[in-house]
């Protein structure tokens, strides 16, 4: 289905495929999605009809998440795949303890980057790039994240509902493990991730159409698969669980533990340690 082009969409991008930052965007209420990636959102809220509420649950547990970086005192951020800035982007979230955050967002989608542009266009301490999460080292060699953002003190890596878009052949552990050396001791890792554990038909039915109309095919991964994603970090208590037992919000808690794999999938928090010297 063909859509006009708005004036704020990039001449590059193709009007006919759906995109994963557009339709997570529409699930999220936002405007910067077109027929094409309405369409196959609302397909995919026929087989799964609370697919809106599973991408504002993952908006939600990234919001604690942040909260729980910015309150051990960290103040850089790097969002991987971070998606149309919609629902309280992690700049906002972080500087509510700390005005002065840093953050960087990263996504391959030229929507979410163009928008992104435009809302930190006047913002010192931000900044939004083009670059794909399957190439870690050049995320962390680009100039606009080695002006903001100091390796040499804690980072919090964001990589929220985007390694589910990177197949084993890309190897996602290796992408985690190129930014895990990178870091500084005390730096957070916080992520989220699809599984097809204990899913209904229904759930597995959406992805295989997602997969067969989506340039952006998924992988979803078995809790162990995903826990083993924290290689060489120390998780934070409750470790990776699913989705909405992540710290939830006391009025949230009774509602997340009635059905915790409705949302399919994973999200954990953890700290890269610090090296403790061996004796002799
Ligand atoms: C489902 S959205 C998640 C957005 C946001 N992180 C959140 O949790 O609300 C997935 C995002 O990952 C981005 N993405 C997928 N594959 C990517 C890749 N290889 N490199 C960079 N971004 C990617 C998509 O463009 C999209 O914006």
């Amino acid at each position: 289905m063909s859509d006009t082009r708005p004036e704020w969409a990039p001449a590059a991008i193709n009007l006919d495929q759906p995109s994963s930052a557009r339709v997570w965007d529409y699930f999220l209420g936002g405007s910067h999605n077109f027929a094409v990636d309405r369409e196959v959102a609302e397909a995919a809220i026929a087989f799964k009809p609370d697919m809106p509420e599973l991408a504002r649950q993952v908006r939600m547990f990234l919001h604690r998440a942040v909260r729980t970086a910015a309150a051990a005192g960290v103040d850089q951020y790097l969002d991987i795949g971070a998606g149309v800035p919609t629902m309280g982007p992690v700049h906002e979230i972080a500087r509510e303890r700390n005005p002065h955050a840093r953050v960087v967002y990263v996504d391959h989608d030229p929507v979410a980057v163009a928008h992104g542009e435009a809302i930190l266009a006047e913002d010192p301490d931000a900044a939004f790039i083009q670059a794909d999460a399957r190439s870690p080292r050049a995320i962390l060699a680009d100039s606009r994240v080695r002006a903001l953002l100091d390796f040499d003190r804690p980072v919090a890596v964001l990589l929220c509902s985007v390694l589910h878009f990177v197949s084993d052949a890309d190897d996602p552990a290796a992408v985690v493990a190129t930014l895990r050396d990178a870091i500084a001791p005390g730096s957070f890792l916080i992520m989220q991730h699809a599984s097809h554990d204990d899913q209904p038909s229904e759930t597995i039915a959406m992805l295989e159409m997602w997969n067969a109309k989506s340039p952006e095919p998924m992988y979803w991964r078995t809790a162990a698969q995903i826990e083993a994603l924290f290689d060489g970090f120390t998780l934070l208590k409750p470790g990776v669980v699913p989705l909405p037992l992540w710290r939830p919000e006391p009025e949230e808690a009774e509602r997340a533990a009635k059905n915790p794999q409705r949302y399919a999938s994973y999200a954990g928090v953890a700290v890269k340690p610090h090296v403790t010297g061996t004796a002799g």
